[in-house]
């Protein structure tokens, strides 16, 4: 097992009826702006069940909605300009993980004096914490189970044609509130969607290269497992709770650290799937599918001995030589995408050999030339997986 230093402070609230509990989770003297996207929160009702909680104290509450999916900086900067006029001294992110990650975002750039007029610095870190003191606390109702950003401090903000990461041990919520039932309004594609993030953030932490990091492995199975067994349940039934409560615990728990603790990480097919994203909007999940299979055919070699392990211990494939297993756990993954409908080939998208170029472009100018556990995931191992998966 590989040494690690394991931080998560974030409380989780879960289960039906949870919401009652946010009158007890934010300070009762603060002054709190309420986040929120597109408008599904004030259709389903989820909204004014928050106001209604929070305004059990007498608190100054105020809000912001209009975070888009993928969200922009300029967005999140219009939030910024609220919360210095209006002092707020708390933020509750209500929503998908976009609306968390812009939030975080709005955390980092009001506290920092510092930035101000060049909050655009806080974006250029990549995968070092950004260098600040002080983040506005934050706690999030999830509606959207995918990213895990309920439970991390990661945000990844968009600005122009750049999708960027950006984090801070600061940006943990101090809570989030996982209620299921509070998902169940989600459109079934977007529950696809947040099957298929989860499974491949496991995937991510897993199929790397062993280093008898024996629970890491169980666990990261384990989830897989749940997901496989949950996933078509949960997006043909959405208001079956055992199933989407499921989904909800499986998604948190791929990515808040713990699975990823004392192992490898690869992350390759997220910086593929991000540009994919960023340049013709492809909904996140959407882009992982389309790189995943093109990804672990490409590199059966370096993953080897956790391709079989994944085989044999997700899937149960036990028969056949190490190719014939390998190439069957690619093809059970890619069928259990597409079984919840989602595609994992570029075409799908109207993505073609041009598109490809322009994400090998994207690539090298974000610097994206060493990626997976191994660095060696060159441009031109990229260009492979692209053309496959054309
Ligand atoms: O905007 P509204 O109107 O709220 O609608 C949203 C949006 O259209 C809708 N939605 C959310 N909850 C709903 C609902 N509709 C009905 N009922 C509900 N209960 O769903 C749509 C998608 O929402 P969004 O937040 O964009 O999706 P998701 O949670 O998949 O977040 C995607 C973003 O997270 C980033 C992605 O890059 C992308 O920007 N990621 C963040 C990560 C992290 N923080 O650790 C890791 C991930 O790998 C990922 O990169
Ligand atoms: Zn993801």
């Amino acid at each position: 097992m590989l040494n690690f230093n394991f931080y998560n402070p974030t409380q989780i609230v879960f289960g039906q009826g949870q919401l009652s509990q946010l009158d007890s989770l934010v300070p009762k003297n603060a002054k709190v702006l309420i986040t929120y996207g597109g408008g599904s929160v004030v259709r389903n009702g989820v909204l004014a069940q928050v106001k209604a909680e929070l305004a059990k104290s007498a608190r100054s509450v105020s809000e912001f909605g209009g975070i888009e999916s993928n969200p922009k900086f300029a967005t999140a900067m219009q939030a910024v300009e609220r919360v210095r006029a209006e002092q707020i001294d708390f933020l509750l992110a209500v929503g998908g993980g976009s609306v968390m990650d812009a939030t975080k975002f709005i955390a980092l750039a009001a506290a920092n004096a510092d930035y101000q007029g060049q909050e655009e610095q806080l974006l250029i870190h990549g995968f070092n914490p950004v260098p600040v003191n002080n983040a506005i606390a934050l706690g999030t109702v999830a509606t959207l189970p995918a990213t895990g950003s309920e439970m991390n401090c990661f945000a990844v903000i968009s600005r122009g044609e750049d999708k960027l990461p950006v984090y801070s041990p600061l940006t943990f919520p101090k809570f989030s509130i996982l209620d299921p039932e509070l998902t169940y309004t989600l459109p079934a594609i977007q529950v696809a969607n947040g099957v298929v993030d989860a499974f491949v953030h496991v995937v991510e932490q897993y199929v790397t290269y062993p280093t008898g990091a024996h629970f890491q492995d169980r666990t990261a199975e384990g989830i897989l497992q749940t997901l496989l067994e949950i996933g078509k349940t949960t997006v043909d039934e959405p208001s079956n709770y055992a199933a989407r409560s499921n989904l909800v615990w499986s998604a948190t728990m791929a990515l808040n650290g713990l699975i990823g603790s004392g192992v490898p990480h690869d992350w390759s097919v997220h910086m593929l799937g991000h540009e994919l994203t960023a340049l013709f909007g492809v909904d996140h999940a959407q882009s992982l599918a389309v790189v995943l299979p093109s990804m672990w055919r490409v590199r059966r070699e370096p993953k080897r001995e956790k391709l079989l392990q994944y085989a044999e211990r997700v899937w149960g494939i036990t028969e056949g030589g190490d190719e014939a297993r390998i190439d069957a756990a690619i093809a059970n993954t890619e069928a259990f995408f597409n079984s919840l409908g989602i595609a994992t080939r570029l075409s799908a998208h109207g993505i073609d050999q041009q598109g490809v170029e322009r994400v090998l472009q994207a690539l090298e100018k974000h610097g994206m030339v060493a990626l997976s556990e191994r660095g060696d995931v060159t441009l031109e191992v990229s260009r492979q997986v692209l053309e496959m998966a054309l």
